[in-house]
């Protein structure tokens, strides 16, 4: 028996996420990117992390074939860009707000923060691959708060939470 797809999206939308734009290059220069919360740390030794994208997204072959890629973690400020590299049928580049980054890959300048891997492998995981990277290089703004993805909705990530139990 499986799970209703309803019910199963339901309660995945209660996991909050981060909000991060990957973006790769291809063998002609064109620029590819997509909005993915699917982003997460993987192992520390070595350094691997992974996002998922879903196998219909016309970034897929993009993204598959590509040896590096570059995750940009999206700040508060940024819903905006999160929406746009989500969008179908639209150049995601056009507003110019992304410029050569780490390994030359487009990137946002104020983001919370930026991951450059290179591609370790590729998985298979059902209606979506599972991209593995191996992290080359980051990147971090301090002063940025990170944008989450919760319920559906963006989200400030609290900070104010009583660590109750911790010590
Ligand atoms: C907040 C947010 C998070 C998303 N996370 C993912 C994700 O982790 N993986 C994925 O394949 N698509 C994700 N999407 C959808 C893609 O950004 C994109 O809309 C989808 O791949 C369709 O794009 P296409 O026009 O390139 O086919 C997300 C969209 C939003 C708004």
């Amino acid at each position: 028996m499986s799970v209703d797809a309803t019910a199963f999206a339901q309660a995945m939308s209660r996991v909050p996420g981060p909000v991060t734009i990957a973006t790769a290059v291809d063998s002609a220069g064109r620029r590819w990117g997509f909005t993915g919360s699917s982003f997460s740390s993987l192992s520390l030794d070595p350094p691997l992390v992974l996002i998922c994208l879903d196998k219909k997204a016309s970034t897929h072959q993009a993204f598959t074939t590509a040896d590096r890629f570059l995750i940009n973690i999206l700040a508060l400020e940024q819903p905006d860009v999160a929406m746009r590299f989500a969008r179908s049928g639209v150049d995601r580049f056009d507003a110019g707000d992304m410029v050569p980054c780490e390994f030359g890959l487009p990137g946002l300048k104020d983001a919370a923060a930026r991951v450059a891997c290179r591609m370790h492998v590729v998985l298979d995981g059902g209606d979506h691959s599972i991209l593995v990277g191996r992290v080359e290089e980051t990147h971090v703004s301090g002063d940025r708060i990170p944008l989450v993805y919760s319920d559906r909705a963006f989200a400030r990530p609290v900070a104010d939470v009583q660590m109750a139990g911790a010590r």
